[in-house]
């Protein structure tokens, strides 16, 4: 069966925006971040705290967040890869983090300049202090299918890497197909290898076409936290080959056709998508957008 709801965990300000080539001017960057809560999101990840001069698109993080107008019910997640970045964060009263980790060797060492077993040194202490100051803690994994330079990714060694996550008290674990390789077969495979799936999320970039069907795929595994960016915008600029994710609206068009609710109000969607792609310069890669908005 299908869940009833599911929650649309919004990746568009961070994911979508880190991997532009042109830095995004900061009140354009706060206006979306506006826009997306007016469309009904209720989980907006907002922006990165970290290095800047990794990623120079997002370098402007505290400015962002005295910007935003944070609205009641709605969260505001950041990345944070490290304790600077924690330390970052807490100065400007963010009450959700996610780190970020690695299933594979190579990209451990590309993303966060680590070894697969000392990316967990790097975040213990990050979360143990985030979770002490009462904050939420969303983990991810990378490269949870297959890794540009290692091939496909072995179920068990993304299994491990995800238990040692949710181990350290993080509440949900999204698993990132960081350049889109993953199959429907595959993601259920993922899945049940974890047993439980209700602290799971999913978090499929589309470079192979594959983000919707492997979606279906996981709602009926059990999943009911899907992350999606706005327009299909993204991309990991540490990542060799990887585009954007899954876009918010091709992935409401499909829920709101199963009857899945969403709380999202579609028309705002496509209409945030069609100004966000004005000022990207750039037509939005989603197909219902492509459909449905005016330009
Ligand atoms: P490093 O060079 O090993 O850092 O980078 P370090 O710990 O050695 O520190 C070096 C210097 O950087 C120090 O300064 C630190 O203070 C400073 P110094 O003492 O020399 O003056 N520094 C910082 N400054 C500001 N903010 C910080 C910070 N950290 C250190 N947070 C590091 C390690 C993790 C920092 C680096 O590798 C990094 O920033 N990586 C992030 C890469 C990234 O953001 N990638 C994209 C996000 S992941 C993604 O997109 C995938 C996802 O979508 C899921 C999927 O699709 O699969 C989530
Ligand atoms: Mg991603």
């Amino acid at each position: 069966g299908l869940p009833e709801r599911v929650t649309v965990y919004e990746v568009g300000p961070r994911d979508g925006l880190q991997n532009e080539a042109a830095v995004v001017p900061v009140e354009v960057k706060a206006e979306f971040v506006a826009r997306l809560a007016a469309a009904g999101h209720r989980v907006i990840e907002t922006t990165s705290f970290v290095h800047p001069a990794w990623v120079p698109q997002l370098a402007d993080a505290a400015e962002l967040l005295t910007r935003v107008e944070r609205m009641p019910g709605v969260r505001y997640p950041v990345l944070v890869p490290n304790e600077r970045g924690l330390d970052r964060a807490l100065e400007h009263g963010v009450e959700e983090i996610a780190v970020f980790a690695s299933a594979t060797e190579t990209f451990a060492r590309k993303n966060l300049n680590r070894t697969l077993e000392s990316q967990f040194e790097m975040f213990e202490p990050v979360v143990a202090r985030a979770l002490g100051h009462g904050l939420r803690v969303r983990a991810y994994v990378s490269m949870c299918f297959g890794d540009p330079w290692e091939g496909p990714t072995p179920v068990g060694q993304v299994v491990s890497v995800g238990r040692r996550l949710l181990d350290l008290g993080c509440f949900e674990l999204s698993l990132g197909d960081t350049i889109g390789v993953g199959t429907p077969g595959h993601v259920v495979a993922l899945i049940g290898a974890f047993g439980d799936p209700s602290r799971l999320a999913v978090h499929f970039h589309d470079t192979y076409g594959q983000a919707l069907a492997n979606t279906l795929a996981a709602l009926r595994a059990g999943v009911t936290v899907v992350d999606a960016s706005t327009g299909g915008i993204g991309g990991c600029p540490y990542a060799e080959s990887a585009t954007g994710n899954l876009a918010t609206e091709d992935l409401v068009w499909m829920l709101h056709g199963l009857g899945v609710e969403t709380g999202l109000d579609l028309a705002s969607l496509v209409e945030t998508s069609t100004w966000l792609a004005a000022e990207l310069g750039r037509p939005s890669p989603s197909r219902v957008v492509q459909a449905l908005g005016v330009s």
